[in-house]
């Protein structure tokens, strides 16, 4: 049960580097730079400070470092920053195409004279279309606040973007009534009319793929490209664009080019308010139609700045793509070239998760677009392109791209990896998701990574932007929405043990584990045999050094190996995931939630259902998750769990745990739940109570040796003056004992009669009326926990209590 035992295939060195990282990313708050927001709005954008910080700790100027899902690059632009020499793999086209262009190097002043010919040609015919009056005044509509459905421009619905009633926002400030909006007029009516009227039949109307996920269905309408726009922003749009086109082929026109793709977005209906993240819908009520030119300017200075940022930020003073190499394509074929084999010392990604936008989708508005006004070759939608997507999706036309299939990708993604990288070599993924895919997703990634070479190492929370809150986060262990996880590329000789898909390590556990329940144990030799005959397919004398040690290694880590006799036994206090049944794991671990829920409550003072899973995660299960995702596949199952929660705690609105004040029948503050003892300590009050009680030479056997006895102790027997031998089984347990306890205890008295008279069961619980035949049956006496209390409460008046009792009894 020790926290880093699952880590014994990477040093301790390596391990505290990693716990470093909490410290390095101490006044790091895990925000995006607006700079980056304005100019281009990327769904799933990460924070580039925190990776900044993350890689320039991690490696070392000489290391190469790899995004395979680059997204808006936020990865390896950080890495860039650090001079790092970075690989940049994308497979969108569309999204590949405006990061490189943002990230050119672009004469500002060809740049600016090209932007000002296409607003002095334009600007005016543009503008015409939004043209409106205050106060007798020439103004333009920046922003028209209406309903679609019903017509209504008089009498939108209210919100708080229309003050009394005013639906128009202006381009100028009135210069009479000094005021940003007005009220929708007649006049504005009579524009409305004349621009729907406008020929934009030029404007792409075909269908897109539609896709539930973001609104492109039949149902909402907005699975025709033309749907999403007003006829006036169809005619505007339209203007701009054929001025573009019209400019000669350079990097300063495809800057002003995506400029105008980027106000997309914006230039559809969208909802009242947006800042432009619904992608897709055909708005009802509430909408808000916005004047192009105002949007393609915006954008276009926003760019502009986002360009020279990033420029400045390189070590060259030149543009990042000194140092990025990015690439456009499926990250698999692309890394498959012989260069990149053991080429990396770092591969820091965002890969798509299981609840992730389908982005090739998501981009048809800019990438079709694209594709009618720019560049048929560069910006197509290819049967490839969707097939190479990782992405979990039900879309009609999305051909096996569901959960099974997501999984296999992941595995692929790590053998991949395995190639690419250096042995040591660092893997870091954030990951953003729920608590129930957190624990499902994390395993499966811990799986696939043991599979392909890995080990998981560290990770970090990062859904807190503040940063002390962050910290103390990390340190109880919080389970959050956001982290940064680590893995590392082990030793060959250290990897976990797979033959092809075959998890030899679980099939080893699985083997020996039913062998010893079937012969009440088995010796070190029977397993060499059984393991190369069953899994390994050869004779036990042909088993290498290598494989013997291995197999050693393996057994000495899942279960008990008693040095005496070589005789292998279950440790009862191990989990066996995957071997055991959920039912019988679930038992194991419910009797170990109240020391947990103890722990948390004396670190913390305070804790959560999500630090509770935390701690179960990494003190019970060794860190692998499974066993958790496994528990919460039923939901009754968390419910005993925060039934035993609120046994021990008060809870308050924030859903926190805190220790609940005991109201009665304890007389010391300060006295122990014995039901919350871990049972290192329940067998140490055990042991002070018998030695307070007259027995004598009490001794603890831990470990190996004689199974299913924990104490021994010697007392005189008052009526014949001898003294007799104890033994006692001690179960700090929240369910009854039953009969299979008390055999074995009532065997090892049989086994060692001449030395042991007595064999007694204690538990903080009780029996079941199986258990209590058995006592009866074979003479093991049964203490229960009720019984206990009061024996405690003898010997050690206001010390100890039962804070189960009256749980139990419920
Ligand atoms: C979550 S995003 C990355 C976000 C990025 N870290 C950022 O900060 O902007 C994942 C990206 O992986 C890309 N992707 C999906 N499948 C891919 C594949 N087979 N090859 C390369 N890229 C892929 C998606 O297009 C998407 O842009
Ligand atoms: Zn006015």
């Amino acid at each position: 049960m020790q926290n880093n035992s699952y880590n014994a295939k990477v040093s301790n060195e390596i391990l505290e580097k990693f716990s470093n990282l909490i410290k390095i990313l101490d006044d790091e708050s895990n925000s995006i730079p607006s700079i980056a927001k304005r100019a281009f709005n990327f769904k799933g954008r990460k924070s580039e400070n925190i990776a900044l910080k993350v890689l320039d700790y991690i490696s070392t100027p000489e290391s190469k470092i790899c995004d395979p899902f680059m997204g808006s690059g936020s990865f390896v632009f950080a890495s860039s920053m650090l001079g790092r020499e970075t690989v940049g793999i994308e497979l969108d086209n569309y999204t590949y195409n405006v990061i490189k262009t943002l990230h050119s190097k672009i004469d500002y002043d060809k740049l600016e004279l090209m932007f000002q010919e296409i607003k002095s040609e334009i600007f005016n015919d543009v503008m015409y279309l939004y043209k409106t009056h205050c106060c007798g005044e020439v103004n333009y509509i920046k922003t028209l606040y209406f309903d679609p459905v019903s017509q209504e421009y008089f009498n939108p619905q209210p919100h708080r973007e229309i003050v009394d009633g005013k639906n128009v926002k202006l381009y100028y400030k009135c210069p009479v009534c000094e005021d940003t909006s007005k009220t929708f007029s007649t006049e504005d009516e009579q524009k409305l009319s004349e621009v729907n009227s406008l020929d934009t039949s030029r404007f792409p109307d075909h269908e897109l793929i539609t896709n539930s996920r973001i609104n492109i269905t039949s149902s909402t309408g907005a699975d025709r490209y033309d749907r999403n726009f007003s006829n006036r922003n169809k005619y505007a749009l339209l203007l701009i664009q054929d001025k573009i086109s019209s400019l000669p082929d350079c990097i300063e026109k495809d800057f002003i080019q995506h400029a105008l793709v980027s106000a997309l977005t914006l230039s559809k209906i969208t909802q009242y308010g947006s800042s432009s993240d619904i992608l897709y819908h055909v708005i009802q009520n509430k909408a808000q139609d916005m004047n192009v030119w105002y949007l393609f300017e915006s954008k276009y200075n926003n760019m502009v700045a986002y360009n020279k940022y990033y420029c400045e930020q390189s070590p060259d003073k030149e543009t990042l793509l000194s140092f990025a190499n990015i690439m456009n394509g499926d990250y698999s074929t692309i890394l498959s070239q012989p260069k990149f084999n053991q080429y990396f010392d770092v591969i820091y990604t965002d890969p798509p998760y299981t609840d992730q936008v389908p982005y090739l989708e998501r981009n048809q508005l800019y990438r079709d677009w694209l594709f009618n006004f720019s560049d048929k070759n560069q910006f197509q939608l290819s049967k490839q392109m969707l097939d190479e997507e990782i992405v979990v999706t039900n879309a009609p036309s999305r051909r096996e791209k569901d959960i099974k299939n997501y999984y296999e990708s992941i595995d692929k993604m790590f053998s991949i990896f395995s190639k690419i990288i250096k042995t040591n070599g660092t893997v870091a993924f954030t990951l953003n998701l729920g608590k129930k895919k957190f624990f499902e997703t994390f395993s499966k990634f811990i799986d696939f990574a043991r599979k392909n070479g890995f080990e998981y190492i560290y990770r970090i929370d990062l859904a807190k932007n503040d940063p002390t809150l962050r910290k103390q986060s990390a340190w109880r262990d919080t389970l959050s929405t956001e982290m940064l996880i680590f893995f590392i590329k082990l030793d060959e000789d250290k990897a976990y043990w797979y033959k092809d898909d075959r998890n030899i390590e679980l099939e080893l556990g699985k083997l020996i584990y039913n062998q010893i329940l079937k012969n009440n144990g088995i010796t070190l030799t029977t397993a060499y045999k059984e393991v190369s005959r069953k899994i390994l397919n050869k004779q036990v004398e042909d088993l290498t050094e290598n494989e013997i040690n291995r197999i050693r290694g393996l057994i000495s880590e899942q279960f008990i190996i008693d040095p005496r006799t070589s005789m292998i036994y279950v440790d009862p206090d191990k989990l066996y995931l995957s071997i055991e049944d959920n039912t019988t794991l679930f038992n194991k671990l419910y009797d170990i939630v109240p020391i947990l829920i103890n722990n948390l409550l004396e670190k913390w003072g305070s804790f959560t259902l999500d630090d509770l899973y935390f701690e179960i995660s990494s003190k019970v299960c060794n860190g692998d998750p499974n066993i958790l995702a496994q528990i919460l596949e039923d939901p009754s199952r968390e419910k005993y769990i925060v039934n035993l929660i609120e046994n021990y705690c008060n809870t308050d609105e924030k859903s926190s745990y805190t220790r609940k004040t005991r109201v009665s029948a304890s007389p010391t503050e300060d006295a122990i739940d014995i039901s919350m003892l871990d049972g290192y300590s329940f067998e140490n009050v055990l042991k002070d109570l018998l030695t307070s009680e007259g027995f004598i030479n009490v001794i603890r056997i831990g470990g190996a040796g004689d199974r299913g006895v924990d104490l021994r102790a010697k007392k005189i027997n008052p009526q014949t003056g001898e003294l007799e031998g104890y033994i006692f089984q001690a179960k700090r347990w929240i369910g009854n004992v039953g009969g299979e306890p008390i055999q074995r205890l009532h065997s090892m008295m049989v086994q060692y009669s001449a030395e042991i008279q007595h064999a007694i069961c204690i538990t903080t619980s009780d029996y079941t009326e199986h258990g209590k035949r058995e006592a009866k049956s074979t003479g093991v006496e049964i203490v229960n926990g009720e019984e206990l209390i009061e024996r405690l409460n003898t010997a050690f008046p206001g010390k100890y209590y039962h804070g189960l009792l009256d749980f139990h009894n419920n």
